[in-house]
């Protein structure tokens, strides 16, 4: 086999489109205004700014009012969760938070640090073997001091895609704030969040081939929060710093091209993550699809396989060019499995097997067959050498 470069990690983040670029550029240096400044200069950012704004309100399906700019996906998670808890408990609605145990660090840690920091009460509700919650047992976990929920729409791992409108059912009977991390669906689901139910919603733009270091929180109108950073009244008051307005520029127009190219994107991450999921579960023995098998990113494909260390076999495929992801953190020699295959029900040595693939706009056949191939040689070569030292 020939070695060839596969990018399949487009989970962790994807190149930035040259056409987001072009669009961009501009004000990095002609029209370099502060979009707080009363002069011409400033008016010119703040005009790009609010167009920006008024496309991705589109999409939303929202009022441009309702969303703040941020620095990405964990800064948006972080300003929803605490932001609106804060908020809430002192207006004596309570101080229970409730979230699932396959989010986002960036969710779970925030919730965490209001538990540990800050008095407040978390219920972490339980998920299925493919990581979904049911409304039911949402419902059940529902207390007359629930402020708010916060549930991934895709997770990052597994892919797998939460029921976000039937979740929302209850959120609404009970008068409780919805939050969805939204970051890995961004681009590929809808985000229209009337459909969603949601009341915040959070984004950031690398997932979709815009620039890294923005994002965005959709914040319902109705619903306060305060700024997780504060300093001047830029975004409304909910986000201080000056604005980041070739991000901002940026990320909507990756975000209007992922919509306007929607239908085509979707035929072909899906044909692609198809091709190698069959690829995969027919060529190499003991190997197993992660997350769910229909209700999962198009973009997404994740595998555990039997007496495989995943960390040493994303090491193999790196050898081989090949760029992908595992769930556990190896960077101190002494793996640590996810947290997210561990609450799935996967035993320790299971979840430390796994590997995540994600196609993107350029992923081809020959990749896939690429990849397939490396793969199967990879884990099996791995295998040998097990028996070889037990032996
Ligand atoms: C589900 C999810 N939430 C939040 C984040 C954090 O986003 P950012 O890198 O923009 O801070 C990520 C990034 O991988 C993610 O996958």
């Amino acid at each position: 086999m020939i070695k060839r470069n596969v990018y399949l990690d487009h989970s962790a983040t994807t190149p930035t489109d040259p056409r987001v670029l072009e669009a961009m550029m501009p004000y990095f240096s002609e029209q370099y205004g502060n979009a707080s400044s009363v002069h011409s200069y400033g008016r010119q950012a703040e005009r790009a700014i609010e167009d920006a704004r008024q496309t991705i309100a589109n999409i939303l399906n929202c009022q441009p009012t309702e969303i703040v700019f941020t620095s990405g996906g964990s800064e948006s998670d972080n300003l929803a969760i605490r932001g609106c808890a804060m908020v809430a408990r002192a207006a004596g609605k309570g101080n229970h938070l409730i979230t699932t145990p396959v989010e986002h660090p960036a969710v779970t840690r925030t919730v965490q640090q209001l538990v540990d920091y800050s008095g407040f009460i978390s219920t972490i509700l339980p998920v299925d073997e493919v990581g979904q919650v049911t409304p039911e047992s949402l419902e059940s976990a529902v207390r007359d001091d629930t402020i708010l929920a916060s549930i991934v729409y895709a997770n990052n791992e597994i892919g797998t895609l939460s029921p976000l409108s039937q979740l929302s059912l209850i959120t609404r009977q009970y008068r409780i704030a919805f939050h969805t991390d939204a970051v890995q669906a961004g681009g590929q689901m809808t985000l229209n969040v009337e459909e969603l139910g949601v009341d915040m919603l959070s984004l950031s733009a690398h997932k979709f081939y815009g620039p890294k270091g923005i994002g965005l929180l959709y914040v319902r109108d109705g619903i306060d929060l305060i700024p997780s950073q504060s300093g001047g009244s830029h975004e409304r008051g909910r986000r201080a710093g000056t604005q980041n307005t070739p991000g901002i520029v940026g990320m909507a127009k990756a975000l209007e091209l992922a919509y306007s190219e929607h239908a085509s994107r979707i035929a072909h991450f899906s044909t692609m993550r198809d091709q190698l999921i069959d690829g995969i579960l027919s060529s190499t023995s003991h190997s197993h699809l992660s997350g769910h098998l229909t209700d999962r990113l198009p973009s997404h494909a994740s595998f555990v396989f039997d007496g495989v260390d995943g960390n040493k076999l994303l090491m193999h495929l790196d050898m081989k060019g090949i760029a992908a992801s595992s769930g556990s953190a190896c960077k101190t020699g002494n793996p640590e499995p996810s947290g997210v295959l561990l609450a799935l029900g996967y035993d320790r040595e299971t979840a430390l097997s796994s590997l995540r693939l994600t196609v993107g706009t350029h992923t081809t056949h020959e990749d896939i067959d690429y990849a397939v191939k490396s793969i199967s040689e990879s884990v099996e070569a791995l295998r040998k050498l097990n028996s070889t030292v037990l032996h």
